[in-house]
């Protein structure tokens, strides 16, 4: 089947809805699509520089995704003394040797239709979703999230317990994308499409979803996310968790503040110094 025939026949299945499910012609398109995700084949979201935010969502791949839990039934799996009932359409992915991909053990786990380039790194415990892109050379530290259909880019630094949300429905919303070499630093959260560009820093507890505003401070703006567009993080932004005072009403009187992002500076050789991590774990 060409990747063209493959949309169609996903797109397809995905509309008849319910009656898809016991279609053994259904569940080998979804099989195909989910082989083609895990060798890195098709995207839930791939660079496409015509668009506005050169990223460009594919829809059907999302709507293949969701087919695959439509098709899916409950079945039991075990590891040693631990038991485990998931849809069957999404066992655990199973590594070897020659895939490249270090998996310390513990409490890791990659969900089948992900894709996982050689030179990753993932360390116990996290989780990667279905869907989601972890390109070459990128650490997932413990505890961290990658979630269904994010993009995560090469050489990314996702530091202990860094959540990196997941986005399925509606299938035409863009996922978290987190473009190559940038330092997601430990606790972070990016939600809801954030798109963070190329070498951005997010220092330790940055959180940032579609209501955030970013205040940069070196150039004197606010950066909201619009109706169409995610909330971004410019190319090789520093970005620190901060506060601002509330200037109206009982947030006021009351001397209280609200979580306030900001970009603080653009990467410099400092910054590059700050952010050379655990290279020899790699
Ligand atoms: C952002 C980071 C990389 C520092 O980058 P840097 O370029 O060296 O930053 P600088 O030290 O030059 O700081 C620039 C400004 O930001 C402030 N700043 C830096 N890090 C900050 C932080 N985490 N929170 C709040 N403010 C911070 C500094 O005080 C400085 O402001 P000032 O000039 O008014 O004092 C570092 O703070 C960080 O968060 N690293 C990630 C740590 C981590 O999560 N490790 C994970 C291990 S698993």
């Amino acid at each position: 089947m060409t990747l063209t025939q493959l949309e169609q026949e996903i797109m397809r299945h995905f509309a008849a809805g319910a009656a898809s499910s016991g279609d053994p012609a259904a569940m080998k398109a979804f099989l195909e699509l989910r082989a083609c995700l895990e060798r890195g084949e098709v995207r839930a979201a791939q660079p496409d520089h015509a668009s506005p935010t050169g990223w460009r969502v594919n829809a059907w791949v999302k709507q293949g995704i969701l087919l695959g839990f439509r098709l899916g039934a409950l079945e039991n799996s075990n590891s040693g003394a631990l038991s485990f009932v998931d849809k069957h359409t999404y066992p655990a992915r199973l590594f070897t040797a020659s895939d490249g991909v270090r998996v310390v053990p513990g409490g890791s786990s990659v969900r089948a239709g992900a894709y996982v380039a050689r030179g990753v790194v993932c360390m116990p415990p996290m989780y990667i979703n279905t869907g989601a892109w972890v390109d070459e050379g990128t650490m997932v530290d413990s505890h961290a999230l990658v979630g269904s259909c994010a993009q995560i880019g090469k050489r990314v630094h996702l530091s202990a317990a860094a959540q990196i949300g997941g986005v399925l429905e509606p299938v035409n919303a863009s996922p978290v994308i987190i473009e190559d070499d940038v330092l997601v630093g430990g606790n972070c959260g990016v939600y809801e499409g954030t798109l963070v560009r190329k070498g951005a820093v997010l220092a330790a507890g940055a959180i940032l979803t579609r209501g955030t505003p970013l205040f940069d401070l070196v150039k004197g703006e606010v950066l909201r996310a619009g109706p169409e567009t995610p909330l971004i993080v410019p190319e090789n932004a520093v970005v620190v968790p901060g506060a601002r005072a509330i200037g109206k009403g009982n947030g006021q009187e009351w001397g209280l503040s609200l979580y306030a992002p900001a970009i603080v500076k653009y990467r410099d050789d400092k910054t590059d110094l700050s952010t050379t991590l655990e290279e020899l774990l790699r």
